[in-house]
């Protein structure tokens, strides 16, 4: 179990949902934490919650030099920074017929992977110069890893192209990083559907969520990250099916092994 007393932590979209929570649970195992947010109300919220253990930060990880800043003032602010929540996030609804690329399809990119990578290098080199050790959980999605039952027909391609681009980037990045010897050590969180108001959008009431979406607070979400991390797992799921809705994908590729005569 990772003893979190005393230790810093950093967690990006902690003005809301999972971010929150995440925030919340860390500081109640005994961390500082980091809050940043685009919502300056929302991060402000969630500190004041957290009292002295708490630091809020506004910014828009879009912005190409927030992650530096971030990582620079998280780690000044008690002189350590030990864990990377970078967590903040969006969504996009639209049928692929209809997909466009737009300024929102661009902004869902940046904020959802782009921001990611630029999370993950300024940490890292922040640590390697701290000559520190650190750990970076990425959030993904039920959605970084297939085309979950659930939420089928629901216009998530874009979305769930960035989710799969975190998770791809994220396997490469804790092989390079153990290959050179970067001091951080990298983890997966793919939650399915938590009660946030990125859901809430969609569906004002959760006591009529439909039961296949395995709906779960936020709360929940941050007991299993927390535990994933305690456990030292590199992939974070939060439900059950996620490992199931991933079957059709690789049936699909090893019937086509078996038709094409390749096995
Ligand atoms: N809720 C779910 O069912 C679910 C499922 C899978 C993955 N996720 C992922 O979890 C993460 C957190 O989402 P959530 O469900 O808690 O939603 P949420 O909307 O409650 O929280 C996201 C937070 O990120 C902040 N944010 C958005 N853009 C930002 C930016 N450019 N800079 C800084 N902060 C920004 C928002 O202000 C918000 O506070 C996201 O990455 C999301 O994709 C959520």
């Amino acid at each position: 179990m990772i003893d979190h007393d005393g230790k810093v932590a950093l967690v990006t979209g902690a003005g809301s949902g999972i971010g929150r929570a995440l925030a919340q649970a860390l500081a109640a195992r005994g961390a500082r934490v980091v809050c940043a947010d685009i919502d300056a109300d929302g991060v402000h919220e969630t500190a004041a919650g957290l009292g002295e253990r708490a630091l809020p930060i506004v910014c828009d990880m879009a912005d190409h030099e927030v992650a530096v800043t971030l990582v620079h003032d998280a780690g000044t602010w008690q002189g350590r920074l030990d864990l990377v929540c970078s967590n903040a996030g969006i969504g996009l609804n639209r049928r692929v017929i209809k997909q466009e690329l737009d300024e929102r399809a661009e902004r869902l990119f940046e904020v959802n992977l782009f921001a990611n990578l630029r999370m993950a290098q300024a940490y890292a080199r922040w640590t390697e110069a701290q000559g520190s050790r650190g750990r970076l959980m990425i959030t993904g999605s039920e959605n970084s890893l297939s085309v979950p039952s659930a939420v089928r027909g629901s216009g998530l391609a874009l979305y769930a192209a960035t989710k799969h681009g975190v998770l791809v980037m994220a396997e490469w990045m804790k092989l390079e990083f153990e290959a050179g010897n970067v001091p951080v050590d990298v983890h997966v969180l793919m939650p399915g559907a938590v009660y946030t108001a990125l859901i809430a959008k969609h569906m004002p009431d959760p006591s009529k969520a439909p039961p296949e979406l395995n709906l779960i607070m936020p709360e929940r979400c941050a007991e299993i990250a927390l535990k994933g991390l305690d456990l030292g797992l590199f992939y974070i799921p939060t439900h059950a099916h996620l490992a199931v809705d991933m079957q059709p994908r690789m049936r699909g590729v090893a019937e086509a092994v078996e038709a094409l005569g390749l096995s």
